[in-house]
């Protein structure tokens, strides 16, 4: 269990993802800003399935000469709900490109298990950053409800601010709407949560010049373009969504958004057939969320990180 902090030193973080198109994006952020001790990677239910996401972070690993970390795919089946995985980032969760075999291997464990050791056996209490939904961390918290106590805090990359076109309810996330009842339990474990909405990702989106000078940057950036060509966010009409990459910002450059403490709920809308997050401004927090980014310098960021690749 927790010993103390070592403010000055890299930030022990277990990742937990579905990866997805803008999940690499995070993950070469995440690597290439040297700001983290990534000591396990998990993947969940969200964009492919969590076998084909977990290879998914292998390959991107290997793309950006990332470090050995160890990944371990979770079950892949929501709480209550049946889900089938939606296709916006191509069949493989990584659009068209199609990488070369590599040797790294993955985890044959149940993710579960390795996640309640690798935090309650840290002497350092562990941050979590979640990128995809939220079972698996539901999961964890049902079976080892003490494992919250050497937990830092959750950020997650989930929820939004904005309403539905009809203003009937707030904007379905995917992140929450696949597995609200999970989400409802790891938002009530008690664990810090700071929220990175979805309006982040959709205002730093790149434009078709920036995906252009992606792919002119170096080899990272001629595959990302190709990734890119396959993202398809409602949202975005004009470019690539940068969801996941912004609550990798946010956690390396927090002066680059703007926070505001917030109540959060889970809330059961019938009009759009499942759970949302709403946010309200006035009640008793029990979050944080961004509310604003710094646009040009995401993007810089953005920039800078990945001319760290080859
Ligand atoms: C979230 O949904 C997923 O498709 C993306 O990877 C991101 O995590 C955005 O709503
Ligand atoms: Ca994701």
């Amino acid at each position: 269990m927790a010993i103390k902090n070592n403010k000055n030193a890299k930030i022990p973080l277990i990742i937990n993802c579905d990866t997805g198109i803008d999940d690499a994006v995070a993950l070469m952020m995440a690597v290439k800003s040297e700001k983290f001790d990534i000591r396990l990677i998990t993947t969940d239910v969200g964009n492919v399935g969590p076998v084909q996401s977990a290879i998914n972070c292998n390959d991107i690993l290997e793309l950006i000469g990332g470090p050995e970390i160890p990944i371990c795919a979770g079950e892949g089946k929501c709480l209550t709900r049946e889900r089938e995985h939606v296709a916006v980032h191509g069949k493989t969760g990584l659009g068209e490109y199609r990488f070369p075999k590599n040797s790294r291997k993955l985890l044959k464990e149940d993710a579960i298990e390795v996640l309640n050791r690798t935090i309650t056996e840290s002497q350092e209490k562990i941050t979590i950053l979640c990128v995809s939904p939220t079972t698996n961390l539901a999961k964890l918290f049902k079976k080892y409800p003490e494992v919250t106590k050497n937990i830092e805090k959750i950020v997650i990359m989930a929820a939004s601010i904005e309403p539905t076109p009809k203003g009937e309810a707030p904007y379905p996330e995917f992140n929450i709407s696949v597995d609200p009842e999970a989400a409802e339990i790891v938002f009530g474990a008690g664990v810090p949560m700071e929220i990175v909405p979805m309006e982040m990702g959709h205002s730093a989106y790149l434009d078709w010049q920036e995906v252009f000078k992606t792919k002119n940057t170096n080899f990272v950036g001629s595959v990302f373009e190709v990734m890119f060509r396959a993202y398809k966010d409602r949202h975005v009409k004009n470019g690539i969504a940068m969801h996941d990459g912004t609550a990798v910002a946010y956690m390396t450059n927090p002066e680059l958004f703007k926070v505001s403490p917030v109540h959060t709920d889970i809330e059961y809308f019938e009009s759009v057939d499942t759970g949302v997050m709403t946010m309200d401004f006035n009640k008793k927090p029990n979050a944080i969320t961004c509310t604003e980014i710094n646009i040009k310098k995401f993007k810089k960021l953005y920039f800078d990180l990945l001319k760290k690749c080859k």
